[in-house]
């Protein structure tokens, strides 16, 4: 694709909002159970036939680069390391340039697993950063939650990222009762030893059904009440797009100074300040994490659509975009895809 194409228009919306984050998905698959996710047994996983190739997702995130405005580009799953092209995708898009004639900043959301050794690639093919996922620093509530003894790996996965310079590592923890209350301190502290940004994500209604209410989620206040019974934090401002509420914390003996978010999906929703757009690894578009309905590009994509006929329907659902997830409202249904095969 030559790297002067004009914009054809942005992703605007009937709410003021324009997105300019494109979260893709590789793959609903995942070599965890995470217990807010999926059932034990897994899911039916998407035919590989509905599976975008390595080519069709560099396509669209090309039209959504080139003629949308996106700037930023986050990969996501499932788990993405188990698309064996990952770093070939990484490369296609960190070889766009936005309106702003830069690379996009591109991202990994990842459990971890198998990013020690994949990470010096990622980063060579020009990965920016990664997200990795962790709920515990104790082995065996690890297990229990993600339903893998798997900790050890992730936490070589979080080291790699790190000596690789995928910086700022982030690490993101899903909070929930009777399962790792406890394991908040420590996970804070280790994250500030470290260096990792840790947010903490108050539970969404996403993952198996009946898997969630709203007694079980931990809310972002008593998040706060318990990081404050070990550290002194000030409120960082200015959080624009970005879903985590920030906090400096203060050195002390024992530990360094560090920031530490709370993603409060449900008790504060960002919704109004919302960028982001979604591809799904069958190539469906969603303007929300939560929408009932996707806009499908996989089919004309196959059908031979030019890019300016696939960037055109991606505007077009974009202005349909919902104001918020309605999480709140009494008629409220969770979207009928999970996490993993959304995307997040
Ligand atoms: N609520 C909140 N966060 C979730 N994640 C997965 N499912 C849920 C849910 N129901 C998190 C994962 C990962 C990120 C992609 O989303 O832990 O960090
Ligand atoms: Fe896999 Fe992420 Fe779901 Fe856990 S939360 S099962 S790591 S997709």
């Amino acid at each position: 694709m030559p790297t002067a194409v004009l914009p054809l228009g942005t992703l605007s919306d009937a709410h003021g909002r324009v997105a300019r984050d494109l979260r893709v998905s590789l793959t609903d698959r995942c070599n965890l159970r995470c217990t807010y996710c999926m059932p034990a047994e897994g899911l039916p996983w998407l035919p590989g036939r509905d599976i975008l190739t390595d080519e069709e997702v560099a396509r669209l995130v090309g039209v959504a680069v080139h003629l949308l405005g996106v700037r930023k580009v986050r990969f996501t799953g499932g788990e993405p390391l188990l698309r064996p092209g990952l770093a070939g995708i990484v490369a296609a898009a960190t070889g766009l340039r936005t309106d702003e004639g830069v690379p996009p900043e591109t991202s990994l959301t990842t459990n971890g697993i198998g990013l020690d050794r994949r990470a010096a690639s990622l980063a060579g093919a020009g990965l920016g950063r990664v997200n990795v996922s962790l709920d515990s620093l104790d082995r065996t509530r690890y297990a229990a939650l993600a339903r893998r003894d798997r900790l050890d790996d992730v936490l070589g996965g979080l080291a790699a990222a790190d000596a690789a310079g995928l910086h700022p590592v982030k690490v993101n923890t899903v909070v929930m009762r009777g399962a790792n209350e406890q394991d908040v301190v420590p996970l804070a502290r280790f994250c500030i030893e470290h260096g990792y940004r840790l947010r903490f994500i108050e539970q969404m209604p996403l993952g198996p059904e009946h898997g969630w209410d709203r007694s079980t989620m931990v809310p972002a206040a008593e998040i706060l009440d318990a990081l404050r019974t070990a550290f002194t934090l000030t409120p960082i401002d200015g959080r624009g797009a970005a879903p985590a509420q920030e906090w400096r914390v203060a050195a002390a003996p024992g530990h360094p100074a560090g920031r530490i978010g709370v993603i409060a999906s449900v008790t504060a929703p960002f919704c109004g300040d919302c960028d982001r757009t979604r591809l799904t690894a069958d190539g469906q578009l969603r303007t929300c994490l939560f929408s009932r309905t996707e806009t499908d590009l996989r089919t004309p994509l196959r059908d031979g659509a030019d890019d300016v006929e696939l960037a055109r329907l991606w505007l077009g659902a974009h202005r349909a975009k919902a104001a918020g997830h309605g999480i709140d409202s009494p008629g409220f249904r969770p979207p009928a895809r999970t996490m993993s095969s959304i995307g997040g």
